[in-house]
């Protein structure tokens, strides 16, 4: 008999969030006007330390959006990772400009920061670190390319709401940075969200906050949000409606939506505490399973194990594919790691990145997978899912 299986998410949603549903459903407001937009809006950037929240209706507009704020022209690059949700990439290409790849780092599965440089040109305009799997990018030495090559940041914080980076503390007049000292210990905690020129969140159903479908641009710049409101509903003139200068898109969240995520917020310490702990019960329950590489947390970084992610060493003569086909026999659902947008056939087709070789990532995208992960996860499951990894190492 095949076991009930495991599922590898389940959003959490609480009577607060169905209280905060009924109250739109019950006074009409169930477009995009209402007061939960506002404070959902106001309490994110507020958790994240940024000045302006600007909902969108998912995680990929937010992305268009912050993009669009910065008036990229054809031929325009942006420097992203390889390894990523193809949104990153559609982002930059919907806005006329061209996607520039790097490989991982082997350890954090984030971009690696140590071959970023040799991807500037004249015409890069922007850094996409993306904080992959709920781990935080290295962001000091993307700081400094940013300010020694005049380049915006645009951050991708979808998989990280609550995960933090620790800052290297300031400098001493003539210091060069250093993210030793960060790695020592020393400087001040910053979320992911507050990291970048602009940042962008996803909040579909699998994410830390969920709204069901939704996403949100935060900056501090008064400028950049002004123009990603105006982005984000066709760009509607304020002197005078259904006159336009310019073309936008209609990615407007609802205030049901809103309602659903403000909810959520006001618990967000517990479910990040939550995301927390599962990661480490996987760690501390897989850790001693030579062949299989865990997910980890740099001593700069607070991981929030958005998903917990696993590698599944080639010495076991198993894929990914495989190893997952046989954790669904014993119950347990899973998913695959990204596939490099290096790639994928459709970018081929479109003439972009023939022939590139990105291999940390076409490694991870082979033998990686994540593990059931969800806020309504028990020990008892995460016991079983255990369980069911040691049985496969053994039977190997
Ligand atoms: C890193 C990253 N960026 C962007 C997105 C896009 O978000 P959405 O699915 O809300 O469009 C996702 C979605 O999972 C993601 O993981």
């Amino acid at each position: 008999m095949i076991p009930a299986m495991i599922p590898v998410n389940e959003p959490l949603i609480g009577e607060k969030e169905i209280d905060y549903v009924m109250e739109c459903l019950k006074t009409g407001w169930i477009s995009s006007s209402g007061r939960f937009i506002e404070e959902f809006e106001e309490k994110w950037a507020s958790y994240c330390g940024m000045r302006h929240g600007i909902a969108v209706s998912n995680g990929t507009a937010a992305l268009q959006v912050a993009l669009g704020t910065l008036n990229l022209k054809p031929g325009d690059e942006v420097i992203m990772p390889t390894f990523t949700i193809i949104s990153c990439a559609l982002a930059v290409i919907y806005n006329g400009a061209k996607p520039v790849l790097v490989d991982s780092e082997p350890r954090t599965w984030t971009m690696d920061v140590n071959k970023i440089e040799e991807k500037i040109t004249k015409r890069t305009k922007a850094i996409m670190p993306v904080h992959i799997y709920g781990h935080p990018c290295e962001m000091q030495p993307i700081w400094d390319l940013a300010g020694k090559y005049n380049l915006k940041i645009i951050e991708d914080a979808a998989e990280a709401h609550g995960a933090e980076y620790r800052i290297p503390p300031p400098l001493m007049a003539g210091a060069k940075a250093s993210p030793e000292r960060s790695r020592r210990g020393e400087g001040e905690w910053r979320k992911c969200g507050a990291l970048g020129d602009l940042s962008c969140f996803s909040f579909y159903a699998n994410k830390i906050i969920t709204t069901g479908e939704g996403g949100m641009v935060l900056t501090d710049n008064e400028e950049y949000a002004e123009r990603a409101r105006s982005l984000r509903n066709l760009c509607f003139k304020r002197e005078r409606r259904f006159f336009h200068t310019e073309l936008g898109n209609n990615f407007r969240l609802t205030n049901l939506q809103a309602a659903i995520g403000l909810a959520q917020i006001e618990r967000i310490d517990e479910l990040v505490i939550k995301k927390r702990w599962i990661g480490e019960s996987y760690t501390e329950r897989l850790k001693d399973i030579p062949g299989l590489t865990l997910p980890v947390e740099e001593p700069w970084a607070r991981n929030v194990y958005w998903m917990y992610g696993v590698i599944v060493d080639e010495s076991t003569g198993l894929d990914a594919e495989t190893f997952a086909r046989k954790l669904r026999e014993e119950g347990v659902e899973t998913r695959p790691f990204f596939l490099g947008m290096h790639e994928q056939p459709v970018f081929h087709e479109m003439g972009l990145f023939k022939g590139e070789c990105h291999l940390v990532a076409e490694r991870i995208a082979k033998q990686g997978f994540y593990l059931p992960s969800g806020l309504t996860l028990k020990e008892t499951e995460i016991d079983q899912v255990c369980d069911a990894v040691r049985k496969i190492y053994k039977d190997i």
